[in-house]
């Protein structure tokens, strides 16, 4: 964590043309999280005093995705977007009174590294820019660098002469400077270019003008990937999906084929944990160690304790929570569901809001019938029970420790501790009478094929 105080202030105001959507840009989605979360999780490592939110397009989403993400981050609305330098101007007044660095991130740009915000923030420098390297093809802005190293001014791609295009250091966006020099050097900018905006990046050539240091810091490019299209968007995910597969791997889970597993932005697995082919994990899922999540599994919102076992083919939903050694088979599918210990669910299974308590099992088919068309309601069933095969359990109802349900029963009441409830059709045995219905069915049957000759 950085000594002095910081700021961070992200630009996400712009339309996204490109996208050609209706969603503004920064909420489209990389590994089941917006673009601005990506951002702002990548700021809050800084742990920033004042988060501030530039939103334009489509602001009230924005505003509601960056809220939910962060209740202390604030919105400002730039009604017209005119410039990257304009932009930060609106967060100006967001930022009164805050002594220390402040941070500006691009809400398109997801990948930013926290670790390099870190670094930029320990840098002696009046302005701090972030640079990569890249093709001279690409058409970034350019950081015009003086002889001793230092950062001279930052040219858009726009406006550069063809000596200044060759440069190959390019400007990631990402700039960090003392709250109040940066609110004087905003208040300075002029539109005076190529595109008629308002440059935030001609605040370096401006320190420079008044004896002012600035630096810049490097990254690898990765990590500036920015999204302007659909195409940079799957570039996106794919790049993601690269790095967590890889990073898994590093921390001992077995990726069985890596290409094939997806990974939330969030995702935790511990060590020596198995992931089985096609696996998809969306927002919210912690893996503990020595789990294995066997092939085709759909997990989000829930937690796997170590030595637990899923699938293949298992939908865990929001609020699944599955103890130790608890096994879940396959087409199984859990929603918000507490599982204790060693329990098993095999096959076929709904459970929904519902507890089952340490060592029960839960037969093949078994239904927690747990919505009545307007409400949900809790299934509550106790330690070393035994649900029997195709039980629809008509919640809200308990079924007691130790007791058993018959198959194919619909338990619409309560079953004490230790009793065996059985609730379905008493069975009728008539002996000889298959194979008299088998003699007529068949001559039937005849009869018909004779008809049609
Ligand atoms: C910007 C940089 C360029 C850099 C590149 C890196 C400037 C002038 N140029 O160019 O040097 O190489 O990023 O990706 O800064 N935004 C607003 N309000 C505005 C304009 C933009 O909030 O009025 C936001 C956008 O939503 C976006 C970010 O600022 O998140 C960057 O804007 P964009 O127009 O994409 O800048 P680039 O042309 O890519
Ligand atoms: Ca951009």
């Amino acid at each position: 964590m950085p000594a002095a105080p910081a700021a961070l202030v992200i630009l996400a105001a712009g339309q996204g043309t490109r996208m050609n959507s209706d969603l503004p840009k920064v909420l489209h989605k990389v590994a089941g999280a917006p673009l601005l979360v990506h951002a702002m999780r990548a700021g809050a490592a800084l742990a920033p005093e004042r988060t501030v939110i530039v939103a334009g397009h489509g602001a009230e989403a924005v505003a509601k995705v960056a809220r939910d993400w962060d209740e202390g981050a604030e919105v400002v609305i730039q009604a017209e977007q005119k410039g990257t330098g304009h932009a930060v101007a609106q967060a100006l007044p967001a930022l009164e009174g805050f002594r220390g660095k402040v941070v500006v991130l691009y809400g398109d740009t997801p990948f930013v590294r926290a670790e390099t915000l870190e670094t930029m923030l320990s840098v002696a420098a009046d302005v701090v820019v972030l640079g990569f390297r890249s093709d001279p093809a690409t058409r970034y802005g350019r950081l015009i660098l003086a002889e001793d190293g230092a950062l001279e001014r930052i040219v858009e791609y726009k406006d550069a002469t063809g000596a200044e295009r060759a440069v190959t250091l390019m400007n990631s966006g990402v700039l960090c400077a003392d709250a109040a020099l940066l609110a004087d050097l905003v208040g300075g900018l002029t539109n005076d270019n190529a595109a008629g905006e308002y440059y935030l990046t001609d605040v370096v050539g401006a320190a420079r003008a008044r004896g002012l240091g600035a630096r810049t810091v490097t990254c690898p490019e990765a990590e500036t990937l920015g999204v302007n299209s659909r195409a940079d968007l799957a570039a996106a995910e794919a790049a993601f999906q690269a790095a967590a597969r890889s990073g898994a791997m590093s921390d001992g889970v077995t990726l069985t084929a890596p290409e094939t597993v997806f990974f939330g932005f969030d995702t935790v697995v511990g060590r020596d944990s198995i992931i089985g082919p096609n696996v998809i994990f969306g927002p919210g899922v912690t893996v503990e160690s020595e789990a294995e999540i066997r092939g085709f599994c759909h997990l989000e919102g829930c937690h796997i304790s170590r030595g637990a076992s899923v699938g293949p083919f298992a939908r865990l939903r929001p609020g699944a929570e599955l103890a130790e050694d608890v096994h879940v088979g396959n087409f199984v599918e859990i929603k918000n569901a507490i599982l204790d210990e060693g329990v098993k669910v095999g096959h076929l299974t709904y459970l929904g809001d519902a507890h089952v308590g340490e060592r029960t099992n839960i037969g093949a088919g078994t239904v927690t019938c747990n919505f009545d068309g307007v409400m949900k309601h809790r299934t509550e069933i106790g330690a070393d029970a035994f649900i029997g095969s195709d039980t629809m359990l008509v919640a809200p109802v308990t079924i007691g420790a130790g007791a058993m349900t018959g198959s194919g029963s619909v338990i619409t009441r309560d079953v004490p501790d230790g009793a065996l409830a059985l609730g379905r059709a008493v069975q009728v045995t008539k002996p000889g009478l298959a194979a008299k219905l088998f003699e007529k069915f068949r001559a039937a049957k005849e009869r018909r094929r004779k008809e049609a000759e």
